[in-house]
């Protein structure tokens, strides 16, 4: 067997010193100091395990991409199977390779374009909910949104009340499970209160009861004419392919919980910015003056809306909602000059390396500019990297793109929203990455 050669890092346990100062670490902090010491490699050890963090997209395309068949989704990804089962977040192998397969044709760009005006009716009527001067929590009023649009869109079905229920179901669960599912380790820094693991247990019981009623709905009603919704293909491979009805049930939840947070909180980042930024705001207004002259948007006007695409793109950037990517070594492995041993834990940030100004000069100002064509051509390969990379590259992104722009075209064209000055922007890299306390707003009319 080939010698170790491990890359430069903190000589300290990080177990250790944790404990020693009795207090976790702030990952983004954490992530940043290693960066700035160590350069584009650390490695550091949190107990027994070996940890390795990436920050240049060349180390992270090995990893990710050319020696992807040597790493499985990580650990600590796999105690997310707490909650979500077997989905398709969770699972490796056959297993993961069966349920991206049976998913894939629900979300092939040519069928998504069929979803376009449910999510532009959704938005359209949350638009005509709002009044002028009245102050919104923009974080709850996007996870709403975007809940109800998985429902109707990828389910087919009409969450109607049951949104809210969800919604707090899902507010229950995410605060306990992002702390679980954290780092490697976390399981021993952690002292979970009784109160939320009790929150945990009970709403995850919603959950399920919710989805359970979800698609015994689906199957009473039958296929839709179309045939083509997710949940009419996991049901068709359920017979062919043997599942059970958990499993079915876990694959729900996770493509609910992958699909919704993620695009609420990239709304969310987006609509934040565009307060900041009156210049971009105003020339995103001006395309969509231009292009829509006032009616609502459609699929066909995608590929017109190209300011309002860079101005999530550039969004993306600074508040990617999926901040950072975990996997875990099978066997030895080699990078660069270095040699690691099986079982390494491997993490990137898609946080940190967005805001690196080696790759995005002037990282913390918000450029929509950056994501013209011509700037994409010159930009460093695996450098931008919101949906991941490789065969485990989100299966949502370009119903992500869909929604996400049909939602800015629809409530921009009556509504600019102003951040509530008195509410302090801070970041929850949890799971995902929330703003903290919500972001309040107030609306005004255009
Ligand atoms: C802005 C919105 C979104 C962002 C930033 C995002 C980000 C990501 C990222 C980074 C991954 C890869 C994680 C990894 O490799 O460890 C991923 C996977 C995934 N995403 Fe998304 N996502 C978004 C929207 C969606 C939507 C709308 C859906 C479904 C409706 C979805 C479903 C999934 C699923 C099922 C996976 C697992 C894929 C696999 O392992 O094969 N995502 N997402």
């Amino acid at each position: 067997m080939k010698a170790l050669r491990l890359p430069p890092g903190p000589g300290v346990n990080l177990l250790f010193s944790v404990l020693k100062q009795k207090k976790w670490v702030d990952p983004i902090a954490h992530f940043t100091h290693l960066a700035a010491t160590y350069g584009d490699i650390a490695h550091y050890k949190l107990g027994r395990r070996h940890i390795l963090f990436l920050n240049h997209p060349e180390y992270i395309r090995e990893v990710f991409v050319v020696q992807q068949a040597n790493f499985i989704k990580e650990r600590t990804q796999q105690r997310a199977r707490l909650l979500l089962g077997e989905g398709m977040i969770t699972a490796d192998g056959v297993q993961h390779k069966q349920q991206r397969q049976t998913a894939a044709p629900a979300f092939h760009r040519q069928q998504i374009g069929a979803h376009a005006d449910e999510i532009v009716r959704r938005a359209a009527a949350l638009r005509d909910q709002w009044s002028t001067g009245e102050p919104h929590d923009i974080h709850l009023e996007m996870m709403t949104l975007s809940l109800g649009i998985i429902g109707a869109t990828v389910f087919r079905t009409d969450l109607g009340e049951e949104v809210h229920t969800l919604n707090r179901a899902m507010a229950d669960i995410m605060n306990v499970y992002n702390a679980v599912v954290l780092l490697p380790g976390i399981r021993l820094l952690l002292h979970i209160p009784f109160t939320p693991l009790r929150r945990f247990v009970h709403a995850r019981a919603k959950l399920h009861s919710a989805v359970d009623r979800l698609i015994a709905e689906h199957r009473r009603r039958g296929a839709d004419a179309s045939g083509t919704d997710l949940l009419t293909m996991l049901l068709t491979a359920q017979k062919s392919l043997g599942w059970s009805d958990e499993h079915v049930r876990d694959q729900v939840v996770t493509v609910i919980l992958a699909g919704y947070e993620t695009t609420a909180i990239a709304m969310t980042w987006t609509w934040y910015l565009l307060s900041q930024n009156p210049l971009a705001e105003a020339q995103m207004h001006e395309e969509l003056d231009r292009v829509l002259g006032g009616r609502l948007p459609g699929y066909d006007d995608l590929p017109q809306l190209r300011y309002t695409e860079m101005v999530m793109a550039e969004s993306l950037r600074l508040y990617p909602p999926a901040w950072a990517m975990g996997r875990l070594s099978l066997n030895d492995f080699q990078l660069g000059e270095y040699h690691l041993p099986a079982e390494t834990t491997v993490l990137a940030s898609q946080y940190i390396l967005h805001r690196d100004a080696r790759f995005f000069p002037d990282p913390l100002q918000f450029d929509p500019e950056r994501h013209t064509p011509e700037s994409k051509a010159t930009r460093v390969r695996g450098s931008y990297f919101p949906f991941g990379m490789g065969p485990r590259q989100c299966i949502g992104e370009a119903f992500a793109w869909m929604e996400g722009m049909l939602i800015l075209a629809t409530l921009s064209q009556s509504w600019r929203l102003r951040h509530d000055e008195r509410h302090k922007v801070q970041i929850e890299p949890l799971f995902t990455l929330r703003p903290k306390g919500g972001m309040p707003m107030i609306v005004e009319s255009r």
